[in-house]
């Protein structure tokens, strides 16, 4: 179901009672808040439980940053969709731009990270996005285009009315050059045509957008107003509660 999301990716930092101030702070600041969106933080792993702790006494919902894309057993350093869903982690961030470039992860190795996500009942929040060459030699639609193709179109349509999309520019990401609303807004209105071409355009109606890529408390009121931008992702700036609850007030 097509909804608001804010997301805060907290990528490799903190520590853990960093962390915990930060998610205390942001609850904090959320309580009594009649709010319009959904409010999702991604913790690294380790801290995952304590966030969801957190959560069951206030509005936030958390979400990993990664998954596996097997069930179980001799994958050492890995975490499996099904130990996500045993401490009530919600959504999981799938296909960044950091794993896909760092860690080298395929749209044919991340269709099997949205499939296992699906299977134990978790919200994948799945990542597309150019890099500046793509988007200057004007192939971004196309690289876009593929990545949802091969990452999520084997799904059904029940399946897929489980996935949440966000397009990240990777030239937007941690560089503070926002994509501006009318480039957001134009590939946000792409993404739902490819989804109402291979599904229905209800479905495509029904499918939540997100952008991230420098979005921060100056800019977020304007992205989130476009008609076909659902809400953020959002990296450095969800790093200070201030600033995020900011953000997430934006809409
Ligand atoms: P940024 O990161 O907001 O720091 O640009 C966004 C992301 O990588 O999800």
């Amino acid at each position: 179901m097509r909804k608001n999301i804010v997301a805060g990716n907290w990528k490799m930092n903190l520590e853990f009672t960093e962390a915990e101030e930060l998610t205390a702070g942001v609850a904090e600041q959320l309580e009594g808040q009649a709010l319009n969106c959904e409010v999702v933080i991604c913790p690294p792993a380790l801290y995952l439980e304590m966030a969801t702790d957190f959560a069951e006494e206030s509005v936030l919902k958390v979400g990993a940053q990664n998954v596996s894309n097997h069930d179980s057993g001799a994958y050492t350093g890995e975490i499996a969709a099904g130990m996500l869903a045993s401490v009530d982690v919600k959504y999981c961030i799938v296909g960044h731009s950091e794993r896909r470039k760092y860690f080298h992860e395929d749209n044919a190795l991340l269709a099997q990270k949205v499939d296992k996500l699906l299977d134990y009942g978790r919200t994948p929040i799945y990542c597309c996005g150019e890099v500046l060459e793509e988007r200057e030699k004007e192939n971004h639609f196309k690289v876009v285009e593929q990545q949802i193709a091969e990452g999520l179109f084997h799904l059904n349509e029940d399946e897929f009315s489980n996935v949440v999309i966000a397009y990240e520019p990777v030239w937007a990401i941690g560089t503070g050059l926002t994509a501006s609303p009318v480039q957001a807004q134009g590939m946000h209105a792409f993404i739902r045509g490819l989804i109402a071409k291979k599904y229905s355009k209800e479905v495509a109606e029904e499918t939540t957008l997100l952008y991230g890529g420098s979005c921060n408390a100056n800019n977020a009121k304007e992205l989130f107003s476009q008609r076909d931008v659902d809400g953020g992702l959002i990296g450095g700036a969800s790093l200070k509660a201030g600033e995020f609850v900011s953000i997430v007030k934006s809409f």
